[in-house]
């Protein structure tokens, strides 16, 4: 325990225990003998894996390992959750329970574990041990610490660990044990892993964090006028709007190719990329890495397409394309959507929700690492609501570069949609 208080220190070459930016070590050379831990390999390539995915994550994960009876994941376990955990509780000073807590993945090109604390009833120490090829910190899959601000959010990696072949890593899982594995960018190589949870009584924990729901605003008050400048004239073509409100009703999504007219488009595709807009960096990671304009930097015709989806004409067009009543003028639904009407309303603990529709947006730019990520505080938030997407400068988009949008129904984990 004086050890893992201290804030850095090398015992010998083999074993690095270090508190920032929290406790964690590093066990090179784990498993004394060669041939065993290749042997474990080996044993750990032949089960079956299983594609795991969704917003936090992209990985392979094998079979469970708790009764897994090959001699080598068995003895490791063993061992392990034996003389190794006895040890681990002692040196902690923490009753550690026998919990079998193991699994083995695999991240191969692309995939990746995003920002998170790791913290679940129980878990007291996380450990992982990579049993992987030579590998450097350009093939990414690193192990990426963070550090945290002082409401506990994640801020930014101070120390990123390269995977190496038979090193173990172990770190108290706290509110504060922000990590990631980074996106691996080798096009070959595989980083196979051991990992798993210690069990003990678990650390006390903060009252999550809560931050403030963002500013909505009503509709700017602008007239068809701007409808007429902005949209290619098949959408607002009344029996064509009839034909998407129908296609959105059975979908709850609907996709409207060239929906600016082409120059209008070009003009702000253009601006957007020309033009000297200040982007911020939006977080924390553990809910979203992205950039926003700050919007009094826009140039003039952004600004324009950007008021143009914020203005009533706009409004009164999506509750066209959506049948959804976006507008106080819309017609009331019919006797059929009454009920569901009234559902949706109980629901909206803001009245006004229910009665003034309100919207919020931010332009954002999309590069290779941003995502969103959708956290408890935000589902427990859930409410209706369209979302909207109006993507500029995506030509000849390939679906392997990425950048969709998945839906998650409430309470559950599988993805419902991606697009
Ligand atoms: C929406 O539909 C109504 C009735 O079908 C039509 O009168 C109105 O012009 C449409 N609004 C827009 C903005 O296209």
């Amino acid at each position: 325990q004086q050890i893992w208080n201290k804030p850095s220190l090398t015992l010998e070459s083999d074993l690095e225990l270090d508190c920032q930016p929290f406790p964690h070590c590093i066990f090179r050379n784990f498993i004394s003998s060669q041939a065993f831990a290749e042997n474990l390999k080996k044993e750990l390539l032949e089960l079956n894996f299983h594609e795991k995915s969704n917003d936090l994550y992209k990985l392979k994960q094998s079979d469970d390992l708790k009764k897994r009876t090959e001699p080598h994941i068995a003895g490791l376990r063993a061992a392990l959750f034996g003389r190794f955990r006895s040890w681990l509780g002692e040196v902690l000073g923490v009753e550690l329970e026998p919990t079998v807590d193991i699994s083995c993945a695999k991240y191969e090109y692309t995939d990746v574990l995003l920002c998170h604390d790791d913290e679940l009833e129980g878990r007291r120490v996380a450990f992982i041990l990579y049993l992987v090829p030579p590998w450097q910190s350009s093939d990414g899959g690193t192990l990426d610490l963070y550090t945290t601000d002082s409401n506990l959010q994640p801020q930014s990696i101070v120390k990123p660990l390269v995977p190496s072949w038979n090193t173990l890593v172990l770190f108290e899982v706290s509110p504060v044990s922000f990590h990631q594995v980074s996106e691996v960018l080798s096009q070959d190589k595989c980083r196979l892993s051991l990992s798993g949870w210690f069990h003990g009584p678990s650390l006390e924990r903060p009252p999550r964090h809560t931050v403030a729901p963002v500013q909505r605003n009503p509709h700017l008050p602008r007239d068809e006028t701007v409808l007429l400048e902005w949209i290619n004239p098949i959408y607002l073509d009344i029996s064509y709007q009839e034909q998407i409100q129908e296609n959105f009703e059975d979908s709850s999504e609907i996709q409207l190719k060239g929906f600016l007219k082409e120059e209008k488009f070009k003009e702000v595709s253009e601006a957007l990329r020309l033009s000297q807009i200040e982007w911020k960096k939006r977080g924390p990671p553990n809910k979203r890495r992205y950039e926003a304009a700050a919007l009094d930097s826009l140039p003039q015709c952004v600004s324009a397409c950007w008021e143009l989806l914020h203005s009533e004409a706009f409004f009164l067009l999506l509750s066209n394309f959506t049948g959804l009543r976006l507008h106080y003028l819309c017609p009331a639904d019919d006797e059929e959507n009454g009920d569901e009407e009234k559902d949706k309303k109980q629901q909206d603990d803001g009245e006004a929700t229910g009665s003034t529709p309100l919207c919020c947006g931010e332009v954002r730019r999309w590069s290779h690492g941003g995502y969103t990520l959708l956290h408890d505080g935000e589902a427990a938030r859930a409410e209706y609501a369209l979302d909207l997407v109006l993507p500029f400068g995506c030509a000849g988009w390939q679906s392997e570069f990425g950048g969709f949008t998945c839906y998650v129904a409430n309470e559950e984990d599988e993805e419902v949609s991606a697009d």
